[in-house]
């Protein structure tokens, strides 16, 4: 499949906001967080945050978006993360994980997190196979059902540190 990545622009807001509610239900961002965030970019060109697309089948369709939030503090937050129905299961998730793991890399996030609803055991299990590990929660974070959100990280050790490698 031809995937190519690029950060959200407006062409891609209501195709994105659509998906989002797709795949979130009752938990979904409204539009208006998306559209933030690129209003946010446009004015401060140092933001360190993106939302990135991966967009298939020759430029005609969104296949899923990811959200990376940077810290000062040098961490950073995948804060969304979600593949359109028809297009899970082949890599789309991984490949927008990688993306955002190697802008952490190179920019020198050592720690990358996210929050995850306890129940979601589908994404738990994605993201474990890229690398994350469960190292908490936060009790009651979601609502619309109340639930616990496990935190997942992923240790970005300087490239020198990082002898034997990780996944
Ligand atoms: C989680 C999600 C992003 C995964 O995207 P995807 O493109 O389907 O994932 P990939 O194809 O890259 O999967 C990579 C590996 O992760 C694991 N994985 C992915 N989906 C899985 C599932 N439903 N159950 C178990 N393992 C899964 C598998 O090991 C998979 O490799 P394989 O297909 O060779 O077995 C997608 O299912 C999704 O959008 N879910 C709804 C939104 C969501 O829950 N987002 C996360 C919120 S924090």
């Amino acid at each position: 499949m031809d995937v190519t990545i690029i950060p959200l622009n407006q062409i891609y807001c209501d195709t994105v906001a659509a998906l989002e509610v797709t795949c979130f239900g009752a938990d979904a961002w409204p539009r208006e967080a998306f559209t933030a965030l690129l209003e946010t970019y446009k004015e401060n060109p140092d933001f360190r945050g993106q939302v990135w697309v991966a967009i298939g089948e020759h430029g005609q369709v969104v296949l899923g978006y990811v959200v990376l939030e940077v810290s000062s503090l040098g961490e950073a937050e995948l804060s969304n993360l979600a593949v359109a129905p028809a297009f899970r299961r082949q890599g789309v998730g991984r490949l927008l994980t990688s993306f955002v793991v190697n802008i952490c890399r190179e920019i020198g996030v050592s720690l990358l997190w996210l929050r995850v609803r306890a129940s979601n055991t589908r994404a738990v299990k994605f993201y474990e196979t890229c690398g994350f590990a469960v190292r908490g929660e936060f009790r009651d974070y979601y609502k619309n059902p109340e639930e616990d959100a496990l935190i997942m990280a992923l240790e970005l050790p300087e490239e020198a540190d990082a002898e034997g490698g990780e996944s």
